[in-house]
């Protein structure tokens, strides 16, 4: 009844923020998305009948608002596999935890990919989306690799792979500008921005149009039409963040620097592109063979305190000889 998955978190292009509903945790507009192969989250789950609740350390910590989190999805494979017995669940991030780097996303993909490994089922892939997302809105895309379009369907969200990594072979350089948590959880902060920001309608109103542009420069393999609807999309929602009340301020002085330090070097002809989520990394989405180049411009932007290279990544999978 044990067993080990790993998943990588992913980087949305065309971005979620915001809710169609609060139960099934359904997002309010579909998105799109990289997965970062460099960086890895590794969870092992051991359903023990001898344990009175679920037991969840992350990077070694415990914490209720995850762990009641862990305990929704392990309900539903425990409903799904008739076992009743609570887990003992160890995750280890390879990055910094919960700074805006989808650590939430590989956590679960992670998480139900082990599950599911441990009470040996063998659920269709939309099931274990499904289980996924009631963690983490961004999961179900990390238990895909490549390019991922997540969509709304009906009262649920279809994931497909729109490109393998060897498709369209694309280099992720993440600027870490600060190490710690962020303020506020994506989960908070969607609530609050759906409430306050005056900007949120025109937010979901334009995103079909914006998902429809990302999906057709990937499809197309057009790096300029990308970069161009992925700066725009990660602007629109962080102008959502920003006109929150209280507001989203999710950047740091270093994290606008790597913005303009990116702009800069598309200007001068680099392939490059930036994208933010809710924290102060900046992702760095660049053609093969410009990579190094981008990690050694965004390296000496004063504030950055890490760079991290990442090839496109595989999706969630169990690891054999789990020991
Ligand atoms: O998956 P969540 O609930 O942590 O929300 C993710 C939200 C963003 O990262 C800001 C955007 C996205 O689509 O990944």
């Amino acid at each position: 009844m044990r067993a080990v998955a790993v998943a990588h978190p992913n980087v949305a292009l065309v971005k979620y923020w915001g809710k169609r509903a609060r139960a099934g945790n359904l997002p309010a507009t579909g998105s799109l998305s990289l997965v970062l192969g460099g960086l890895a989250t590794e969870t092992s789950v051991d359903f023990d009948p001898a344990l009175a609740r679920d037991r969840v350390l992350l990077d070694g910590r415990e914490d209720p608002e995850t762990t009641s989190r862990v305990t929704a999805c392990l309900d539903l494979l425990r409903g799904e596999a008739g076992v009743s017995a609570r887990a003992a669940v160890l995750s280890r991030n390879d990055f910094p935890t919960g700074a805006g780097l989808a650590s939430s996303a590989s956590g679960f993909a992670a998480l139900v990919t082990a599950g599911a490994g441990a009470l040996g089922l063998h659920l269709k892939p939309q099931r274990l989306a499904e289980i996924a997302r009631l963690g983490s809105g961004s999961a179900p895309r990390s238990l895909l690799g490549g390019v991922v379009l997540l969509t709304n369907r009906g009262q649920t969200t279809v994931c497909e792979q729109v490109a393998a990594p060897a498709d369209w072979p694309l280099e992720i350089v993440v600027a870490v500008t600060t190490s710690g948590p962020k303020a506020t959880s994506s989960r908070e902060g969607m609530a609050r921005s759906e409430q306050t920001s005056p900007y949120y309608d025109s937010w979901v109103q334009t995103h079909g149009g914006d998902l429809e542009a990302g999906l057709a420069a990937v499809r197309a393999r057009d790096f300029p039409a990308l970069a161009d609807i992925a700066e725009h999309n990660c602007l629109k929602m962080h102008a959502v963040m920003l006109t929150t009340r209280p507001p989203l301020i999710y950047w740091t002085p270093a994290t606008l620097a790597c913005l303009h330090r990116v702009q800069e070097l598309r200007r001068d002809g680099v392939p490059v592109f930036f994208t933010v989520d809710a924290g102060p990394q900046v992702k760095a989405v660049c053609l093969p063979g410009v990579a190094g180049d981008v990690a050694a411009a965004l390296a000496a932007v004063p504030g950055v305190l890490q760079v991290l290279r990442s090839p496109l990544g595989e999706g969630a999978r169990l690891r054999a000889n789990a020991d």
